[in-house]
Formats: C-alpha cells, sequence, structure tokens
C-alpha cells in the first residue's frame, strides 16, 4: 500500500500521510489531524466487519472532539467562517455515522477487506477534503499570533 500526500490524488485504501503543507499553525489542531489521518490508515487495513463498524464509530467520536476544539479557538478569535465551518462539522459528522449505517453494517455478504477499502476511501475524501478547503485558511488566525 503506497504512501500518498493528502493533497494528491484520493486512491482507493492507499495510506493518506500528513504533511507540513498541511499545518494551521495550531500544535493542538495538527495534532489532532495526524490522529484523524492514522485512524483512517488503520481503517484500510482491517478485514473484520466488527472491527471497521468499531474503527469508524471510534473516528467519529474523535472528530466531534476535534471539531468542539477547533470551533472553540474560532470563537476565541472570531473566525469571520465560524457559523459555515460548524454547519460543514455537523454535515461531516453525519456523513460518517451514515457512512457506518449503510456500508459497514448492511456489508455482511461482501468481503470485509473490500468494504475496508470503501468505507476507508469514504472517510478520507470526507476528512481530506474539509482538511484542505475549510481547515487551511485557519491558518491566518495562528500566522501572526
Ligand atoms: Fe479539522
Ligand atoms: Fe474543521
Amino acid at each position: 500500500m503506497g504512501r500518498q500526500n493528502l493533497a494528491g490524488e484520493l486512491v482507493p485504501g492507499a495510506a493518506l500521510q500528513w504533511t507540513p503543507a498541511m499545518s494551521i499553525g495550531s500544535e493542538t489542531i495538527d495534532h489532532d489531524h495526524r490522529v484523524i489521518i492514522e485512524m483512517i490508515n488503520d481503517l484500510a487495513t482491517s478485514n473484520d466487519l466488527a472491527r471497521i463498524e468499531d474503527s469508524v464509530r471510534d473516528i467519529a467520536a474523535y472528530l466531534i472532539a476535534h471539531f468542539a476544539r477547533e470551533e472553540e479557538l474560532q470563537r476565541a478569535w472570531r473566525y469571520p467562517g465560524y457559523e459555515k465551518h460548524r454547519w460543514d462539522h455537523l454535515q461531516m459528522t453525519r456523513r460518517i455515522k451514515a457512512i457506518n449505517r449503510i456500508h459497514v453494517t448492511r456489508s455482511a455478504r461482501y468481503q470485509p477487506g473490500d468494504v475496508a477499502v470503501v468505507v476507508h476511501g469514504l472517510v478520507a475524501d470526507c476528512i481530506v477534503r474539509h482538511v484542505l478547503t475549510a481547515d487551511l485558511p485557519m491558518e491566518e488566525l495562528f500566522r501572526n499570533s
């Protein structure tokens, strides 16, 4: 399984790699993003439906805590994109929970390895898009602080 840059083309099942180009300049948020990427990568190698389901549930739980940390920072900095960003977080939480319900819990007749690749791709796509398009602009908050 090849490594790849988050900014590159997403390949189903390919491991993601955090790079300094993704840094928003906050140790807390950058650390969270690294953890999330590692959690997603673990998901790609799961070969058991119950484990995949647990992984997606763990990712969703970690994301909810991460989103709260980001939103708290944004409120503290009076970030102009706060409302839109909060809405994106809400949608992403719903989407990841739906991925678990639809793609994992109803996949008993498929090979767990195949389910892992599909679910990994969906979750990675959802999160990577958000980090690169919505989180990265937050860098301006920390640049001169
Ligand atoms: Fe984030
Ligand atoms: Fe975010």
